[in-house]
């Protein structure tokens, strides 16, 4: 077995799933476990984020976001141990139980179905924001912390928009081997400007219980991760047509 594969059903095995489960509905779809993925398997996906940092685009929208991005398609030819966390049939099923869902990994036309974030140069940021499903269904986000050597913070907005309810603020470093899980078009999130001479690195996998996607939502989907991610050539060009198979 891949050791990541073994390690990862291992970090499940420490946590009361039933108990998370609880927190997960009690906060409206969200859930964190600070410091859970072991620092050996941490160390192989840091490792992974160090060999595509040549392939990192860089995007800016002014009053909204700054930063680098990486890709499914280039971590599906260069990240073996992120690619390995993300097909993890324990992992999977893992949040399945959580989510209550019937989760599936997302199509390999995705690019962000597993991606990494790159926050360098001072000001990297990305403002409040949904993860938005442009599925059929519904779209949970897994954000996992791999470098943090930032004042930066993940803010999140739980019970958002829910009647009846006062949004309460959650302001999280995103430490290596956090873990985070949360129904995208629930959670109101941002991350906080960077300092000078600071680092953060995350990754995200993406999962859905419906892949289907109509062709003008798959069109409007590839044309903001052009623009805000990834850039035209990595979502536009020959590899975006024919992806490595990427769920398994
Ligand atoms: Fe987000």
């Amino acid at each position: 077995m891949d050791p990541i594969v073994d390690e990862v059903a291992r970090a499940i095995e420490r946590v009361d799933v039933e108990a998370l489960r609880r927190t997960y509905v009690e906060q409206d779809e969200f859930v964190y476990i600070e410091r859970w993925l072991p620092p050996a398997l941490v160390a192989r996906l840091v490792a992974d984020v160090d060999r595509v940092r040549p392939a990192i685009h860089r995007n800016y929208i002014p009053r909204h976001k700054k930063g680098g991005s990486v890709s499914a398609y280039t971590l599906v030819a260069q990240a073996p141990a992120i690619v390995a966390l993300y097909r993890s049939p324990a992992f999977l099923e893992f949040l399945a139980r959580l989510t209550g869902a019937r989760l599936q990994r997302c199509p390999a036309t995705d690019p962000h179905a597993c991606a990494l974030y790159f926050y360098t140069e001072p000001g990297d940021h990305i403002g409040f924001h949904y993860d938005t499903s442009y599925y059929r269904s519904a779209r949970y986000t897994v954000l996992v912390g791999l470098v943090e050597r930032s004042s930066s913070r993940l803010v999140c907005q739980l019970h958002r928009g829910l009647p009846g309810r006062t949004p309460v603020e959650v302001s999280l470093r995103t430490d290596p081997g956090t873990f985070i899980l949360f129904n995208g078009d629930r959670l109101w999130h941002a991350i906080t400007p960077l300092g000078a001479g600071e680092e953060r690195v995350s990754l995200t996998l993406e999962f859905v219980t419906d892949p289907r996607m109509t062709p003008l939502k798959r069109f409007v989907s590839n044309m903001k991760d052009s623009i805000a991610y990834f850039g035209f050539r990595s979502v536009f060009g020959e590899r975006a047509r024919r992806p490595a198979a990427l769920p398994r």
